[in-house]
């Protein structure tokens, strides 16, 4: 998507060499009509999928992920963040430690809102690391779903999320991707 490279390239504040601040963009102020754009662009992309609900976690995933499912004709479950675990019938839980935030929480689904008869479209925002992504798949194969992919935003080529996911045997579709933030400078890759 040439437009959202752009607006990266603009708003985008290179914080270190690891981390883009994208807070204009996705993780502070959302703007819609390009944030239904990039789910136009998600729902294009897995159209033939016959996605039957779209997942995300809590909280900067849920506005293109609500895109997302509005086009396809889906609801949009997003996994909740618990920072201490109380011990919650029902529900499926998957301890993610965050690499960036130096800190682990746990992801849960309710069962009332995911089953063994789904075909779930995973979207998020970034991946880096993709822990947050590794514990929604982990949910997803437990309850015996089927995953038909995961559409993100912006991948960070250079931290080796991206790479494990597929390495996996799962189909990760990335709008943008980022290849480096060396030199002060955002390099995309491809
Ligand atoms: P991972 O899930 O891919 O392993 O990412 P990691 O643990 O390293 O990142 C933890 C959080 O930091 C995630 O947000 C992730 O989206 C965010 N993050 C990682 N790298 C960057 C970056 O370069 N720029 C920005 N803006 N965010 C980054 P989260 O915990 O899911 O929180 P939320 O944003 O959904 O509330
Ligand atoms: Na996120
Ligand atoms: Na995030």
């Amino acid at each position: 998507m040439e437009k959202l490279k752009q607006r990266i390239a603009e708003e985008g504040v290179i914080v270190s060499e690891q981390v883009l601040k994208l807070d204009a963009l996705l993780n502070h102020q959302v703007d819609p009509e390009l944030t239904m754009e990039m789910g136009k662009e998600f729902a294009r992309r897995f159209k033939e999928d016959n996605v039957t609900r779209v997942v995300t976690v809590e909280s900067s995933g849920i506005a293109v992920a609500f895109a997302t499912a509005y086009e396809l004709g889906v609801p949009l479950v997003f996994a909740r963040r618990k920072k201490t675990l109380l011990a919650e019938n029902n529900m499926l839980c998957e301890r993610v430690p965050s690499f960036t935030k130096g800190i682990v929480t746990d992801i849960l689904i309710s069962r009332d809102f995911i089953s063994e008869n789904d075909r779930i479209l995973f979207i998020d925002d970034i991946i880096a690391n993709g822990d947050a992504a590794r514990g929604l798949i982990k949910i997803v194969q437990r309850v015996g779903a089927e995953l038909v992919g995961a559409g993100i935003v912006v991948e960070k080529t250079f931290q080796a999320g991206g790479k494990a996911i597929r390495e996996q045997g799962i189909r990760l579709e990335s709008l943008v991707q980022i290849g480096s933030l060396a030199g002060g400078k955002i390099t995309f890759a491809e």
